[in-house]
């Protein structure tokens, strides 16, 4: 008797920006996996992502947003590393710029990586400044 494949079930949060850009999807995939397996903020992500499958659908849909200009990502990249401030250190930056200036040269177009590299390292200077610089004692 053939039996069709099992369907999956439906799937609640389907990720179109994942098929629209599979290659970013690539990319974060690898970086996040490299993040993860880092000494240095390895820990951090473990403390605080509970849900990878969505960390991974939202970093692809926000680095659509930069690399694309378009696209669906609503978070709130600086409340998000506000929040999470007293685990955070200045070297935890550089190291994360040093592992997306490799898996983006690894990964990406020369083109396409080139943009990723100066659109991160622009955006940790935002945030580096929101998180280190800003509110001192008591906000
Ligand atoms: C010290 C280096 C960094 C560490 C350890 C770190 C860690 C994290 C963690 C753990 C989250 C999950 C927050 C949550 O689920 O509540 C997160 C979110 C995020 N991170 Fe980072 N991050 C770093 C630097 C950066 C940089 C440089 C960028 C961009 C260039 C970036 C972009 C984002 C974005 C877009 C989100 C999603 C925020 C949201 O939509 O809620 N991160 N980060």
């Amino acid at each position: 008797m053939t039996k069709s494949a099992p369907h999956p079930p439906p799937m609640p949060g389907p990720s179109p920006v994942q098929d629209r850009h599979p290659d970013l999807a690539r990319l974060v995939d690898t970086f996040y996996g490299r993040a993860r397996d880092d000494a240095l903020i390895g820990p951090v992500f473990a403390s605080v992502v509970t849900d990878w499958p969505h960390h991974l659908r939202a970093l692809t849909a926000f680095w659509a947003a930069q690399l694309r200009g378009r696209g669906t990502y609503r978070g709130q990249p600086i409340a998000a590393h506000r929040a999470m401030a007293d685990r955070l250190s200045p070297e935890m930056f550089d190291r994360w710029l040093a592992l997306w200036q490799a898996t983006t040269a690894e990964v990406m177009s020369p083109a396409d990586a080139a943009a990723l590299q100066s659109r991160a390292v622009r955006i940790a200077v935002v945030l580096r400044a929101a998180i280190f610089d800003a509110g001192g004692p008591g906000e």
